[in-house]
């Protein structure tokens, strides 16, 4: 069976900022609340000419170039994404947009988790033997979805997004892995469809509306992540058949600095092997792990040979850890 290797990331570069103080002047807030409660200075937001398909096709484009391999020899596309650009999907045109001729290429939906599923999911095409190199992106543009008059949630999200290139190796990297969902938590956080009825012709009335802005229970998605993350990282570890004495990088979905040293201390892991961009980035959502890993990774710090723990965990509800050797 083919192994799967991560030889690559990639990162987008957003120009425009937002800062706790610049968020102040439209809410009730302040830098001080917003860093003691989650560890956020500032966000980066995507300009109006910046779509989702932009800011997807750049992290492809530099995690192709660290990975020396070009857009033609690409088999697969998976764009992880909550945000695309028309609902029927967004991966197509990062496609066309990348010169990925020969790609097949899809969406996949689980929030926050996503990158993790798509990596996963991908893992499984190479594994099989279907498909020899793919791209992963995780890019989300939560600012479009965000409710910017409501406190509880408009300091929390940013705007990014990240990708790794997979090619078929013979030693497989990733190490382990483990996906979880639980829908009866779905109303903890949301996005949802607000249909308005439109009659038609006689009785026959069609769904109209859109979209509602992120609601969220702070505090029920702060205990479910500081209670299933250690867990499915554990169970993750458990199928690559290792503990956490040996990971070197806990990357984390960044959603809140408290919930990352929480997870870290339940797994008795120092805060030296957790990469943590949250000051800079806020949750950008699909993107978070794969920005985190693309930092770290051009920073120098996680080396070739380095086992990284991920997880990624958020609406749905839906959590999962992915272990890789990096490299
Ligand atoms: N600025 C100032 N005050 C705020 C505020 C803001 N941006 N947002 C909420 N508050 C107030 C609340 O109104 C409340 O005031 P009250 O005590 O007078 O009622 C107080 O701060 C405490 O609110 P609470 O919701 O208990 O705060 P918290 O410590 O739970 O922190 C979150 C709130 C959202 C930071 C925290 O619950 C969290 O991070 N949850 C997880 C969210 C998450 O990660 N979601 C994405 C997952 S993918």
């Amino acid at each position: 069976m083919p192994g799967v290797s991560l030889v690559g990331s990639g990162s987008a570069c957003l120009t425009v900022k937002l800062s706790n103080d610049d968020l102040s002047q439209r809410v009730d807030t302040s830098d001080e609340w917003i860093a003691a409660r989650t560890g956020i200075r500032q966000r980066h937001i995507a300009a109006p000419d910046e779509s989702l398909t932009v800011l997807a096709t750049e992290a492809a484009r530099n995690a192709l170039e660290m990975a020396e391999v070009s857009a033609e020899a690409v088999d697969l596309i998976l764009l992880a994404t909550s945000t695309p650009d028309d609902l029927f999907g967004s991966a197509c045109r990062v496609q066309v947009a990348l010169g990925a001729t020969r790609a097949v290429a899809f969406d996949l939906t689980a929030a926050c988790s996503g990158f993790v599923f798509a990596l996963v999911t991908a893992a499984q095409y190479i594994r099989t033997g279907v498909f020899k190199t793919v791209v992963v992106i995780g890019a989300d543009v939560l600012s479009r979805w965000t409710d910017w008059d409501d406190r509880t949630t408009c300091v929390l999200f940013g705007d990014g997004a990240g990708a790794v290139v997979l090619r078929a190796a013979e030693r497989d990297r990733l190490l382990g892995f483990e996906l979880c969902s639980d829908g009866s938590l779905n109303h903890c956080l949301n996005l949802a469809y607000q249909p308005e009825a439109e009659s038609l012709v006689g009785d026959v009335a069609v769904q109209k509306g859109t979209f509602a802005p992120i609601t969220m229970n702070g505090r029920e998605v702060y205990k479910f992540a500081v209670n299933r993350v250690p867990e499915v990282i554990e169970k993750a570890l458990f199928r690559a058949n290792l503990t956490t004495s040996d990971i070197d990088w806990l990357v984390l979905h960044q959603a809140n600095q408290r919930i990352l040293d929480s997870v870290a201390e339940r797994l008795g892991l120092p805060a030296e092997r957790v990469v943590s961009n949250m000051a800079r980035h806020g949750n950008t959502s699909a993107a978070s792990i794969p920005i985190a890993l693309d930092e770290a990774v051009r920073a120098g710090n996680v080396k070739a040979g380095d086992v990284i723990a991920t997880a990624g965990f958020g609406a749905g509800l839906t959590w999962g850890s992915a272990i890789i050797l990096w490299g």
